[in-house]
């Protein structure tokens, strides 16, 4: 698939991702993993919901946990902004044009929110506006864990990233990134963008719809370190599902952790800037082990095989293709 013109003049204004929302089996678990381990902000807590929120967020919340028994969790929805409230009815009237269901659903703390799913089938919720809470970015004796500053990006297995790509740009979502098949143009990942850095939705090939990973920004390497010395330290240190690295893509310093339920959490330094209209995305083959981590040691197959499902949606398998080199793979050449 070739790369698609941006557009810019989308149907309405989706500005950035904004929040997630998961199941939990135990919320006071979750809570302590998220605040006291990586250091995020508890903004609510009853018997069927946590919120929190990271540094720089004055919005009441980036992250949700609904309460669940079942095992493992799952994810409810993934949540964007957008510019006004007048983009929701124009998100509403875009969608219907395109067939897709769509409806107004109550969210606490957020504004009116537009519900729908995207080709991907991916519950997403847009809303305009979020309570406003001052933050905590310079009350730096609260700053805990990995000292996380702000939600950045989700990213999601699909079936068919073609259609979930196309969708996408025509909303306006620009491409930074992307992983094709070795030497060809089989568009494999892409790294989709609104706000001005690399991604705010990824979608990569692989039996979907799943949640792979929500991920977090903190301006430091030193905090990533520290995150995991902090992990370790409470005996949490089994949840890093991904040892720290660096991206070729992106160009993220990261480590990965895995919550009670599952869910996968990355927390990283910052991507680049991407802003001017002309800059032309970056492309990766999928057998360059450099594309996921720039020092050689690729990801452990659960790393790249195990993700978080989407409540009541059943998996649709991808059309058979090359896959990345993963850490086993990559130790098995040296006996
Ligand atoms: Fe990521």
């Amino acid at each position: 698939m070739p790369v698609l013109p941006h557009n810019p003049d989308p149907a309405f204004n989706l500005t950035r991702l904004s929040h997630v929302v998961l199941t939990s089996r135990d919320l006071d678990a979750t809570r302590a993993f998220y605040e006291t381990g990586l250091g995020l902000e508890v903004t609510g807590q009853d018997a069927e919901r946590l919120y929190l929120r990271a540094l720089e967020e004055t919005s009441h919340h980036s992250l949700v946990f609904e309460k669940a028994d079942a095992a493992p969790g799952v994810c409810r929805a993934v949540g964007c902004r957008v510019a006004q409230e007048a983009d929701l009815d124009r998100a509403a009237d875009h969608l219907a044009g395109l067939g897709r269901a769509a409806d107004f659903v109550e969210r606490p703390f957020q504004g009116r929110t537009l519900r729908f799913r995207d080709p991907a089938g991916v519950c997403v919720e847009l809303c305009a506006t979020m309570e406003q809470r001052d933050s905590r970015m310079q009350q730096f004796h609260l700053h805990r864990g990995g000292r996380l500053a702000f939600m950045d990006h989700v990213q999601i297995n699909t079936h068919d990233v073609d259609a979930t790509y196309a969708f996408y740009a025509d909303l306006g979502f620009r491409l930074t990134e992307y992983t094709t098949g070795d030497g060809n143009d089989e568009m494999i990942a892409v790294w989709l963008k609104r706000k001005n850095n690399t991604q705010d939705l990824v979608y990569s090939r692989g039996p979907g719809p799943r949640l792979h990973h929500f991920a977090y920004h903190t301006p430091e390497i030193a905090n990533v370190v520290h995150a995991a010395d902090v992990m370790g330290a409470l005996g949490l240190g089994q949840t890093m599902d991904r040892p720290l690295g660096r991206h070729g893509i992106g160009n993220a310093f990261f480590c990965y952790f895995r919550d009670p339920d599952g869910h996968r959490i990355e927390i990283f330094t910052s991507h680049y800037t991407v802003i001017d209209a002309n800059q032309a995305p970056r492309r990766w083959e999928i057998g360059d082990t450099r594309r996921s981590q720039l020092w050689g040691f690729p990801a452990p197959r659960k790393w790249f095989a195990e993700a978080t499902h989407f409540d009541g949606v059943d998996l649709t398998q991808p059309p058979p293709g090359p896959g990345p080199m993963t850490l086993e793979e990559y130790l098995a050449r040296w006996s």
